[in-house]
């Protein structure tokens, strides 16, 4: 499914770095499979591509399917982990420019009314359907994007007609969501409590949307199910998901405090966000963790690559890449070779863009920028549902590395409430009156 080289590390680290790091990882290993590390609650994730889920698989297929009839478009609305794993998931399987029915758009996950007019206008004439994600119920975004879009609905649709065309995803118990749900009849699934946001793509959270898209859920979460079985053994040589977390920590501990990933197809490009997202918000606590960011090439090789190649020796690049693509397509040849083009005969764009991939590495490893390369073998549900445990239990073990409880996000709440005292949310007079104090 994928394979990680470490090759273009080794010059970075020293060689007894690995199996050092290795004590701490396979300790970790086994608090984590205990659940006995900080934020263990939140575990559900872990055990989750082995446990039975045919009858939610059954429902969401069903729900999917039914959605798709009478919609020319699906809102997904969320944010965050209530999102990205989805949007990720789409764009990773989905055709460029794709023209298939139903359309899945995205809301929710900002506060652009811009956007929202422009929704609006798109929407007219179309028949259309709201997935309205959250795991708290209570996020703003989502909640202002979907009051707005349902008052929408129902001035389509009759009130029996619009309670069809809302689907909720959220706790399985608690919260304005679920409420809203159980008081409306609206269909519903569950982000089960035991499973955090950024964590929860392979729920009904992910799978709904990408269900609604047409893809087979099942073989993602069979994927999920080998990378379970391939990434159990605790020992750091042996363990490529563990290995992943070891060196970025070791790079980390070495002064390489901003790990960018890197692609060469732009369909991995919401991936990287969904990345960014879950190591982003497990990591960065208590003053520590790596920045993460994102590229895609050679696009940003013409924006950011020279930084990379030369500015502040503080990067590495985890650079994925696609294997197998479906598509190749030749350079055609022009007898007056006017561009000068002529040398590329015979070889295809895949080739010329792996040219660029590998000269890349080259020049960014000789340029003092350590390299991760993680080879996916297509893109197909089963490698991304594979690709996406890897990446959610490397950032476990990661996070406990560094210190920190991976599976919190108390950092996020600051902005929330700063934003709740502006607005005269009820409850945050003091906040609003301390926020005046400092003349803004
Ligand atoms: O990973 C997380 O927990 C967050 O990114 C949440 O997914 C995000 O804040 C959205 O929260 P909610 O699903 O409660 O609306």
């Amino acid at each position: 499914m994928i394979s990680v080289d470490y090759s273009k590390v080794l010059d970075f680290i020293n060689l007894n770095d690995l199996p050092r790091i290795g004590q701490e990882v396979t300790e970790i290993h086994y608090m984590l499979h205990k659940r006995e590390g900080a934020g263990s609650e939140a575990l559900g994730w872990l055990d989750w591509p082995i446990m039975d889920h045919k009858e939610t698989i059954a429902k969401i297929n069903a729900c999917a399917n039914r959605l798709r009839k009478i919609s020319d478009v699906i809102i997904v609305i969320g944010i965050g982990g209530s999102y990205l794993g989805s949007r990720a998931g789409i764009e990773f399987l989905d055709n460029y420019f794709s023209d298939k029915k139903p359309e899945i758009v995205y809301a929710g996950h900002h506060l652009s009314s811009e956007y929202l007019c422009g929704m609006i206008s798109h929407l007219k004439d179309k028949n259309f359907s709201l997935i309205v994600i959250s795991k708290s119920g209570k996020t703003t975004e989502p909640a202002v994007y979907f009051r707005i879009l349902k008052q929408i609905l129902e001035s389509k649709y009759s009130k029996e007609e619009s309670k069809e065309r809302i689907v909720v995803v959220t706790d399985p118990k608690s919260g304005i969501l679920r409420n809203m749900a159980n008081k409306e009849g609206y269909e519903s699934f569950d982000i089960p409590e035991n499973v955090g946001g950024r964590f929860s793509v392979l729920t009904a959270c992910g799978l709904l949307p990408l269900a609604c898209a047409g893809f087979d859920i099942k073989k993602i979460l069979k994927g999920a199910e080998m990378a379970y079985q391939n990434f159990l053994n605790p020992d750091v040589l042996k363990n490529d998901c563990y290995k992943y977390a070891a060196i970025r920590n070791i790079l980390y501990r070495y002064g390489h405090k901003i790990e960018i990933i890197a692609n060469y197809e732009p369909k991995l490009n919401s991936l990287s966000e969904w990345w960014r997202q879950l190591f982003g918000e497990s990591e960065g606590k208590n003053g520590m963790g790596l920045f993460v960011s994102k590229v895609g090439f050679t696009t940003d090789l013409h924006a950011i690559g020279q930084y990379i190649q030369d500015g502040e020796r503080i990067l590495f690049e985890t650079v994925i890449n696609v294997q197998k693509v479906n598509s190749s397509f030749y350079l055609p040849e022009d007898k007056e070779d006017a561009d000068g083009l002529n040398y590329l005969l015979g070889k295809n764009l895949t080739e010329i863009n792996n040219s660029a991939l590998i000269g890349t590495m080259l020049a960014h490893i000789e340029g003092g920028v350590p390299n991760i390369l993680i080879n996916l073998q297509e893109l197909s549900e089963e490698v991304f549902g594979y690709l996406v445990y890897f990446f959610k239990k490397a950032c476990a073990i990661s996070g406990y590395l560094l210190g920190v409880n991976p599976f919190n996000q108390p950092g996020v709440e600051a902005y929330k409430d700063n934003m709740f005292a502006l607005l005269g949310k009820k409850g945050y007079e003091d906040l609003r009156k301390k926020i005046k104090q400092k003349g803004l």
